[in-house]
């Protein structure tokens, strides 16, 4: 019998994940060739891979246990079929929009397990979700608690709430990712939270059943979720009526990925110093990642356009842009890259650039990488979140396509636009 032969698989150093890999000096998702899966949806290009996504959810289902309940944040990457990988891994998810409950039942997918945040519903949304079943809706601003108690009067049912506080944490992250400081819009800070605690509890047609922080996104450490666990403990432990009916403790998003800098955050032991606190005081957790569940499972993937030097600066132009992949000119966000054929030549410092019509067009400044030349593939890491999520038609530009694949099976799981989209709902009426 032939031995069949095992491919040579290198493991590609600014990957986040052992799904993207080199064999033969080729990258791979899985057992696709990137360069194959560009030849036939063409670039710039956003592929997953199923196996990163279900072994995230794995570790963080596995650090937290069978009793907490592990929502995947829909706003970091909300394509259908992303949603049913991860409906079919167990998840149950976050939702900050009427619009996202729309994506998941589109999705074929019950509202039951998922929770509803954001900072300002509006009473079709509260509809929406109450008539869908929803499991918690999580209030952080005085005027929605009277359109929930006013809902749930008009539907004759408790709406079930849990409160989102403001715990006043330093997440020690970007700041525009920080979301449990005075003076943001998120939560009620803790001066306020009892009278707002006193309002749910008072009224026959709300019911207070847990309280929620999120600190922010791309935290790395875990003294700050200690420090706003403490926090709440104290704030409930100050009067019986803010413990009565309450059962989950919602410690919000944020887990930090690499991006190809130091060390991911370390979930396992975040769940190890937590959650003993949270069930010693009878409650059970509820989690919210987004970023780490999807963003080192994506790649965008980009084609050299070409070359040039402006003064002492050397650009390397690419086909993907900020209208791709905004997070590098939003939040100086930098994503490992590399090239998608490994290659000997040497590397030299680039800022590598889109076509889109501002200096703020970079995906990368400074970055060292092996001289790449016109038509040459370059893969950009740590992508599935907040990339494909925040892309827009500036320029009028298409969005690119995206695949899924799982293992030798790729699928298209969204088509590049056409152009004549961008306008269709420009049309004056005949
Ligand atoms: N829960 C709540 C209430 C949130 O506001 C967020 C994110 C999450 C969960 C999920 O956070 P994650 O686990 O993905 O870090 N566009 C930014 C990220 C904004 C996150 C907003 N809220 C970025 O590209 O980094």
């Amino acid at each position: 019998m032939p031995v069949p032969s095992v491919p040579d698989r290198s493991p590609c150093a600014a990957s986040g994940h052992p799904s993207f890999h080199y064999r033969g000096g080729e990258l791979y998702c899985e057992d696709v060739a990137v360069a194959a899966l560009v030849a036939r949806f063409g670039s710039p290009l956003y592929a997953y891979s199923a196996a990163a996504i279900t072994d995230r959810y794995a570790t963080v289902r596995s650090a937290f246990g069978a009793d907490a309940h592990v929502c995947y944040a829909v706003k970091a990457n909300s394509n259908l079929s992303l949603l049913r990988h991860l409906d079919a891994l167990g998840a149950g998810f976050d939702l900050v929009s009427g619009g996202e409950l729309a994506r998941l039942q589109a999705a074929g997918i019950s509202a039951g397990q998922a929770v509803f945040a954001g900072v300002a519903k509006e009473p079709w949304e509260i509809e929406a979700a109450l008539a869908a079943g929803i499991m918690l809706f999580n209030v952080e601003s005085p005027h929605e608690i009277e359109l929930l108690a006013a809902a749930g009067r008009a539907r004759g049912v408790r709406v079930p709430v849990a409160l989102r506080l403001n715990p006043d944490v330093d997440a020690n992250t970007h700041a525009h990712l920080t979301t449990a400081r005075k003076d943001v819009k998120f939560g009620v800070d803790l001066a306020r939270a009892g009278t707002v605690v006193e309002r749910i509890t008072s009224d026959p047609y709300l019911q207070l059943r847990g309280y929620h922080v999120h600190l922010g996104s791309q935290l790395r450490a875990i003294e700050p979720w200690l420090a706003a666990f403490d926090r709440v403990a104290a704030f409930m432990a100050a009067d019986p009526r803010r413990r009565e009916g309450v059962q989950w403790y919602d410690l919000g998003g944020g887990f930090g990925i690499a991006y190809g800098q130091g060390e991911p955050l370390d979930v396992g032991a975040l769940a190890a110093q937590l959650l003993p606190r949270i069930v010693a005081h009878g409650l059970r957790p509820i989690v919210e990642p987004g970023r780490y569940l999807i963003g080192d499972a994506g790649m965008l993937v980009t084609a050299v356009s070409g070359r040039k030097v402006g003064g002492a600066t050397a650009f390397l132009l690419v086909d993907a842009a900020m209208n791709d992949l905004l997070r590098p000119a939003l939040y100086q966000a930098e994503h490992p890259m590399a090239p998608v054929r490994a290659t000997d030549a040497a590397s030299e410092i680039v800022d590598v650039v889109g076509p889109v019509c501002e200096t703020g067009d970079f995906l990368a400044r400074k970055r060292a990488l092996p001289a790449l030349q016109r038509g040459d593939l370059l893969a950009v890491f740590g992508a599935g979140a907040y990339g494909s999520a925040m892309a827009s038609n500036y320029n009028t530009r298409p969005r690119p396509g995206e695949v899924l694949v799982d293992g030798e099976r790729v699928r298209l799981i969204r088509r590049r636009q056409r152009l004549e989209q961008l306008w269709e709902d420009e049309q004056e009426p005949a």
